[in-house]
């Protein structure tokens, strides 16, 4: 069981997770956020130790056995403008990969637009959805899923999935990893809207697909080209057939 108050020894931050709410199960922490009323507090925080419809990006699932991984979202009610989404988005996995790179020593690298990737399998991913009233932003919440502890991964994934505790060998502290990742968050939420270009140049370090030959899987269709670079706004700017495209949601892997 999560140790709360472990967790909390080691939380240092300002405003993130400082309202921090436990649940064994709900259907997912994002929808939680999103849809409750009577929990709006800037920075909140809500982990579920079993989520019983956890989302994935582009309407997928996030599959994760109960009490051995984290699943857990983040809300931001403070004014957000649209442009810097993506820049949340792709900070959101960097901090990720810079907290498990730092506790267990793993190489971990990202691929685009937000997964964290150890030995190219998926060890975390990141799903960002707000709410709106009228052209203004009123909720952000960012979920996260991180493969924690899980054994083994029955079933078929577009990405392999892996956890940390596959690749580091060892069981790890949930308490202390969650506690490493709102600390990190909370530095780099000012970064992200003050100095995107920041994110942008850390993000491309860690992500080895730039002049390469990729497959993108959009709502559109299959598409090979290269991975030319990411706009200002976190956008890839993909080119094929000798055009440049931005795409904004999709998948993305190297062509076999
Ligand atoms: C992806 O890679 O497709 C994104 C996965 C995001 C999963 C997390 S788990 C906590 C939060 N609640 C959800 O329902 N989804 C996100």
């Amino acid at each position: 069981m999560f140790n709360i108050e472990k967790f909390d020894i080691k939380l240092d931050t300002e405003v993130i997770g400082r309202n921090f709410i436990y649940m064994e199960e709900v259907d997912s922490t994002n929808t939680f956020l999103l849809g409750s009323a009577k929990f709006n507090q800037n920075g909140t925080v809500v982990l579920a130790e079993e989520q019983l419809k956890g989302k994935g990006r582009l309407d997928r699932s996030w599959l994760s056995n109960a009490d051995q991984n984290l699943t857990f979202s983040i809300l931001l009610t403070e004014k957000i403008k649209p442009n810097r989404l993506n820049i949340i988005n792709l900070g959101t996995s960097l901090i990720v990969a810079q907290s498990i790179e730092n506790l267990y020593q793993l190489k971990v690298n990202l691929k685009w637009p937000n997964d964290v990737l150890v030995a190219d399998k998926k060890i975390a991913g990141i799903l960002l959805e707000t709410t709106s009233m009228g052209s203004k932003i009123e909720k952000v919440v960012i979920g996260i899923g991180i493969n924690v502890n899980q054994p083994n991964f029955p079933g078929k994934y577009l990405t392999p999935p892996t956890s940390i505790r596959r690749e580091f060998k060892e069981a790890v502290d949930r308490e202390r990893l969650l506690s490493e990742i709102l600390n990190n968050f909370d530095e780099i939420l000012p970064i992200c809207i003050k100095e995107p270009d920041k994110i942008l140049e850390d993000w491309k370090s860690r992500c080895n697909m730039f002049g390469e030959k990729i497959k993108v899987e959009d709502e559109t269709g299959t598409r090979f080209g290269i991975f030319e670079d990411l706009d200002k706004e976190g956008h890839l700017i993909f080119k094929i057939d000798g055009n440049t495209e931005k795409i904004h949601f999709g998948d993305v892997s190297l062509r076999q």
